[in-house]
């Protein structure tokens, strides 16, 4: 049956709001909640004796492997190393063998990835794919499948693949910790009992939607737009910047908070608002100062964190957004909602084609 928008406008803005259901529908395949464990679907390899995992994606894809390589080495102790699937093969990558080559597509049938897949075939590394469609081109080819189920995504501006990707990521990440003798079983209930948190996390950061809404025409008259985030964080704000590039046609970049002032700290002034993702704990203190830098230069700072983070820093900022308190592990799942909702209502405030943004396509075929 053809998918129908229903009450909603647009099919992002309805993708967005499924984020909830479908995350959850993608754990339930990756963590058994009565038994507290992560379970990954039947492999026929070792994977303990994996010994270095490369990523390569595109786009939104990309940056969900980017989270992922924190936390294969924060928990796993496994080395990553991770290109854009356009860059792969060019610069010659060493692939040794105990390699896993993990993709991470939507559709499973990016060109770039594809090739990249099968480059990696030939070089005998083991091949894992985190893709939506079932029966794509890179499902057929996996050793390891490991799917999605955020169902169909039509919005040419993915959203809520980007969060299931994080759903499956983490799950694997956390398995192979296990597996690697890294994470005992007290942690690993803990990492379940958090990933189970996150639909009702995600529920609760759609809840400022009309917050949201309400501050896009603080951003739509910008010519530029920087985003800033750390750790983990760091890759959502290329992700947000993405996707404001996207659907609005807003210039924007995602920069690490801590490497702004070799460069982008030139582009301040009052005409460029910029968003900082800073959930409270270890590396708050830290972007906070990279904050009142942007301050100090007249910059217009929008500030998402959860509560706590605001009642420290939100002073003198022009806008905040309130996420719930999350663990670090769920913190670019959560605050992934805000920076799509932003762009979203941006772009429908300058009123631009959500769905099919101009020279944008939903998968692109060729390389
Ligand atoms: C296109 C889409 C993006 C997507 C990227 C990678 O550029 O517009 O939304 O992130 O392709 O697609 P994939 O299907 O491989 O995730």
């Amino acid at each position: 049956a053809a998918v129908e928008k229903g009450n909603y406008r647009h099919f992002m803005q309805k993708e967005i709001f499924e984020q909830p259901t479908v995350v959850a529908q993608t754990l339930a395949s990756y963590v058994h909640r009565a038994d507290e464990v992560v379970a990954l679907p039947q492999i026929d390899f070792d994977l303990s004796a994996i010994k270095r995992i490369t990523i390569v994606a595109c786009g939104t894809s990309y940056y969900a492997g980017l989270v992922a390589k924190y936390w294969f080495e924060q928990f796993a102790r496994v080395p990553v190393d991770i290109d854009v699937a356009s860059e792969f093969r060019y610069r010659e990558p060493v692939l040794e063998d105990g390699g896993l080559a993990l993709f991470i597509s939507q559709s499973g049938e990016t060109a770039d990835t594809l090739a990249a897949l099968r480059h990696c075939k030939e070089a005998g590394q083991t091949i894992g794919v985190v893709v939506n469609v079932p029966t794509s081109s890179m499902a057929r080819e996996a050793d390891l499948l490991l799917p999605t189920h955020a169902g169909p995504e039509i919005g040419v501006a993915s959203t809520k693949a980007f969060t299931c990707q994080l759903a499956v990521l983490a799950a694997l990440a956390a398995h192979l910790a296990v597996k690697k003798g890294r994470m005992d079983r007290a942690e690993e209930q803990e990492v379940v009992k958090h990933l189970l948190e996150a639909p009702a996390c995600l529920n609760a950061a759609l809840a400022h939607d009309d917050d949201i809404a309400a501050m896009a025409h603080l951003i739509a008259p910008a010519r530029d737009v920087l985003y800033l985030g750390r750790g983990s964080d760091f890759p959502l704000a290329m992700e947000g910047a993405l996707k404001l590039k996207e659907i609005s046609y807003i210039h924007a970049e995602g920069y690490a908070s801590g490497e702004m002032k070799h460069g982008p700290i030139a582009l301040i002034d009052d005409k460029v608002p910029v968003i900082v993702l800073a959930p409270s704990g270890s590396l708050f203190e830290k972007t906070v100062s990279n904050m009142q830098e942007v301050s100090a230069r007249g910059g217009q700072i929008v500030l998402i964190s959860d509560k706590e983070g605001i009642e420290a820093a939100g002073e003198g900022c022009i806008a905040t957004i309130e996420m719930p308190k999350v663990h670090p592990l769920i913190a670019p799942l959560v605050y992934a909602v805000p920076v799509q909702l932003l762009a979203y209502h941006v772009a429908c405030a300058k009123g631009t084609d959500v769905d099919q943004p101009r020279n944008l396509a939903k998968s692109v075929t060729v390389e």
